[in-house]
């Protein structure tokens, strides 16, 4: 166990609480309790016929005959059936209102717009598809998605999962190195990416970084280009290919590839407690019926809605609730593609107000910053369509739920919390908005089928209102399968510190009403604006620069950020640990990794402070991060060994 759940006692109390509104529940797609009560019933009792039912509302080829097999990390899903996830995406709308309904209404960082339909939609994602075939790839080829937030993007996962391709999205905030690492991990033959996309007004040289990478990755054998920017790129004939070009010579028919239920859907890369991302995989089957119903139950789905959900589709909130689970659910989806505070504090609010976007999903870290930027800028806008709003990826202070409940949901939208990990791939603990009561900073209830619970060290339950781990019992339909390339690693990392149970890596304690209260990481991943960090990782970038000789890397409290990257680094003899050095560093690691790992603070020390077995103490290391003041100037180099010798005893 990583580490003892009595350091992660909660503090935590609140006692507001927020029943739906009335108006709400009247209409919402799950708002009557007594089918409520009967669906959970029959989810908790018979998950089979529950996970059936859900799974009939979908198309499937050949239809499975089971529902769940195996048990714990070995479960599979409607195994022997064989569907489609893109088919269900677009084709299963085109006979039904949806036909000309916009899938997609985005909106371009310098202000240009684009709808979509499904009709338009599906034509695009079968013509990429055509492209892709006649590049060479087949079912089960992995191909690297490196784009903005276009609506290219979602067309790009949509045309591998119609072709039973394996796709790999890779944030395009990561740096090359990362790509090159990601893309080589899982064998990438393709990848789609845009000549760039807009951010706080600069282009992101989004080919240029493709360029970088792929002489390094030997199974790389055709690059697709968007154009989007219309900024010059380099060009390798024979291996880039421009998508406006061959889009135009093919057509726009193309029959979606029945897959398996258990066939791989995609890998996504996520940092872990090592220095190495891990791939998770996602299957298509199981994934699929999660992602849709989540998304109709807890984001209340309507044919009237604008669904907007903020992440990146880079991130497994992207993959889950901007491209699949909303098209599953024959939503309008709404789109951005750049920077939230550009050209002005009210980017977001002019847009709600724009569009008449009714649903809003987006990270705690988000509204942080918002709040911190006042009210007056949210006030501006006429944003009374928005009925519901959610939000993921950290705990939520209750200071800002209570700020979104009121200035952005006019205290009339239900909060959603949803808690979820990428391993997870879709929602497993939060409310549903026509039903649960909420309170700020609770994720609130699991979802039907889902069965979470808190235990000890020792893998035994606590009593409720306690602190612990947060397990999950028992198999669900969208978890990963595996960590690509290390099955091994995914059955210790997950499946064998509490037997039988998957280890999430999470704090959390439940209340006497049954409500879970997230507390955060117990293990070396930190949250840092939302995104994911293994501190691992972070130094194993560091390490790799010449001066460094050492580095540990911990998060600190920070009001917006929620977590800040904090290094310690020792440097090898005759390095002189100066400003200049801590630029070098700090960029080093924004080249090894991407701008969002980036240290907010370098600390030079002479020896990091370690346990006698070696272990670097890091709770030592986190208290001095947070403490800040007491060490003054942090250039000069900090004498920890001391502090060590003192601490010895503490931390073992
Ligand atoms: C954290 C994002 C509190 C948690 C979908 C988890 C949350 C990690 C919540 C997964 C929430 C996510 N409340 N904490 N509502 N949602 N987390 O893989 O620590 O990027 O383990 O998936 O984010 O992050 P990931």
């Amino acid at each position: 166990m990583p580490q003892e759940p009595a350091a992660i006692a909660s503090v935590l109390q609140e006692s507001r609480a927020f029943p739906p509104p009335e108006a709400f529940s009247r209409a919402a797609v799950v708002g009557d309790s007594d089918r409520h009560e009967r669906l959970q019933a029959l989810s908790r009792e018979a998950p089979e016929v529950f996970w059936r039912e859900v799974s009939r509302e979908l198309h499937w080829f050949q239809p499975f005959t089971t529902v769940r097999s195996g048990s714990g990390p070995d479960t599979r899903w409607f195994e022997d059936g064989t569907t489609n996830l893109a088919y269900n995406c677009l084709d299963r709308h085109l006979e039904g209102p949806a036909r000309n309904r916009a899938a997609i209404i985005w909106e371009g960082e310098p202000g240009d717009t684009r709808t979509l339909t499904y009709l338009e939609l599906h034509r695009e994602v079968c013509r990429m598809a055509l492209v892709l075939s006649e590049l060479g790839l087949a079912k089960g080829d992995c191909v690297g998605i490196y784009m903005p937030m276009v609506p290219e993007a979602a067309i790009a996962m949509l045309a591998c999962a119609r072709l039973g391709l394996v796709h790999s999205v890779v944030f395009g905030g990561f740096s090359s190195e990362a790509l090159k690492d990601r893309m080589n991990d899982a064998g990438a033959r393709a990848i789609i990416t845009a000549d760039g996309g807009w951010r706080r007004g600069q282009v992101v040289q989004l080919k240029a970084q493709v360029d970088a990478a792929a002489p390094s990755i030997p199974t790389l054998e055709h690059v697709l280009v968007v154009r989007r920017t219309g900024t010059p790129v380099a060009w390798t004939e024979g291996r880039d290919v421009w998508w406006h070009e061959r889009r135009s010579l093919v057509g726009e028919q193309h029959e979606a590839v029945p897959v398996g239920a258990e066939d791989r859907l995609f890998i996504l890369y996520t940092s872990g407690t090592t220095g190495k991302p891990k791939g998770l995989v996602h299957t298509t089957g199981g994934y699929m019926a999660q992602v849709f119903l989540t998304s109709r139950f807890i984001f209340d789905l309507k044919e009237q809605d604008v669904y907007w959900c903020t992440a990146d589709v880079g991130w497994i909130t992207g993959h889950s609730y901007v491209v699949y689970g909303p098209l599953l659910s024959g939503a309008t989806v709404f789109m951005y593609e750049g920077a939230p505070l550009h050209p002005g504090p009210d980017r977001f609010w002019s847009m709600i107000a724009r569009w008449g976007i009714t649903i809003l999903y987006t990270a705690p870290t988000a509204i942080r910053t918002f709040m911190k930027l006042g009210d007056d800028h949210p006030r501006r806008h006429d944003m009374s369509t928005l009925r519901l709003l959610g939000t993921v990826g950290e705990p939520i202070n209750p200071e800002a739920w209570m700020w979104y409940h009121r200035t952005i949901g006019g205290e009339r939208c239900p909060i959603v919390d949803t808690w979820w990990q990428t391993e997870t791939g879709a929602i497993m603990i939060a409310p549903l908005p026509g039903i649960t009561t909420t309170r700020p900073g609770s994720a609130t209830q699991p979802f039907f089928g889902i069965r979470p619970d808190i235990v000890d060290g020792q893998g035994q339950p606590v009593p409720d209102g306690q602190g612990g781990y947060l397990v999950i019992r028992e198999a669900w339909p969208s978890m990963a399968r595996t960590i690509h390339g290390d099955h091994a690693r995914y059955l210790t990392q997950y499946w064998s510190q509490v037997p039988g149970s998957y280890f999430t890596g999470d704090g959390a304690r439940r209340d006497a009403d049954g409500c879970y209260w997230i507390m955060g990481r117990v293990d070396d991943v930190i949250n840092v604006a939302g995104h994911r960090l293994g501190t691992m990782e972070i130094e194993s970038a560091l390490v790799s620069h010449a001066a460094v000789a050492e580095a540990a890397v911990v998060g600190r409290p920070d009001e917006v950020k929620g977590t800040s990257v904090v290094a310690f680094v020792t440097l090898k003899a005759g390095r002189k640990g100066d400003e200049a050095l801590k630029g070098e560093l700090r960029n080093h690691v924004a080249t090894e990794i991407g701008a969002i790992a980036r240290p907010e603070e370098i600390r030079f020390t002479d020896a990091l402070p370690k346990t006698r077995s070696g272990k670097i103490m890091r709770r030592l290391l986190r208290e001095l991060a947070g403490g800040g003041e007491a060490f003054g100037d942090t250039t000069t180099l900090e004498d920890l060994s001391v502090l060590a010798a003192l601490r010895q005893d503490d931390e073992g």
